[in-house]
């Protein structure tokens, strides 16, 4: 149960000054229904109107973004387009952020919403959510490398990676990478380390979240019930 003036102010539409007005002036519904005041407490979940028309109410927003090559995934840089600059504007001022970067030139799923908690327990180091990528290597991958992989690679500066897994695919310079950790550059490394540089990464999953393989690069759309439900939410 949240209060309505607050419910209101969310949406970045109103603040909560204005929230209460418009409640005064009975421009607002629940459920079709009049409230009593802006401080009235709505479920989660309610019909809110304003004017007749649907506001929504969720507390936290979770966006799927097919991340396309050539866009930074941070929120804000000097030069590069961000991943935000996708988003329609009225959802780039409600603090989304992105779950876990990926490099410039990387594709794939990226999931952005502005609940931190969930951001936590996607990242925090001891989590250790797969995530899976597909990458096209230069160079010929074999059982050795998969070998190297499940042992757990050291990188040229000595930093030891988690043991992960490669599946070489039918063209061998061609790979799946489970990763459970989420170090920088850390396909591009350890693919490197073994003499095989990465020439095309594009990040597939993260956890139970799958990239939507009829949503093309650079197109983004709200996680379903399902998703959610299936990220604990
Ligand atoms: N590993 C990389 O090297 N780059 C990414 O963008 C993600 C994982």
């Amino acid at each position: 149960m949240e209060r309505l003036d607050k419910i209101l102010a969310a949406t970045g539409k109103w603040s909560r000054k204005d929230a209460k007005a418009l409640v005064k002036a009975g421009r607002v519904k629940v459920e079709g229904q009049p409230p009593r005041g802006p401080e009235d407490k709505v479920a989660e979940g309610a019909l809110v109107t304003v004017d007749g028309h649907p506001i929504n109410t969720d507390k936290f927003v979770y966006i799927m973004l097919h991340k396309p090559d050539g866009v930074v995934s941070s929120t804000e840089d000097p030069r590069d387009e961000t991943v935000l600059t996708l988003l329609p504007k009225e959802l780039r001022r409600i603090g989304l952020f992105p779950v876990g970067r990926l490099d410039k030139d990387t594709e794939g799923l990226l999931l952005l919403t502005n609940d931190g908690q969930l951001a936590h327990r996607l990242l925090a180091p001891g989590k250790h959510v797969d995530k899976v990528y597909y990458t096209e290597v230069d160079g010929v991958l074999d059982p050795s490398d998969c070998q190297a992989f499940e042992t757990g690679i050291v990188l040229g500066d000595g930093t030891e990676c988690l043991p992960a897994e490669l599946e070489i695919l039918e063209d061998p310079g061609q790979a799946l990478v489970t990763l459970r950790e989420g170090k920088y550059h850390q396909v591009k490394r350890m693919l490197a380390s073994r003499g095989k540089p990465v020439t095309y990464l594009k990040r597939l999953s993260m956890g139970p979240l799958k990239l939507d393989p009829i949503l093309p690069p650079g197109r983004w759309r709200y996680l379903s019930d399902r998703e959610k439900e299936e990220l604990g939410l």
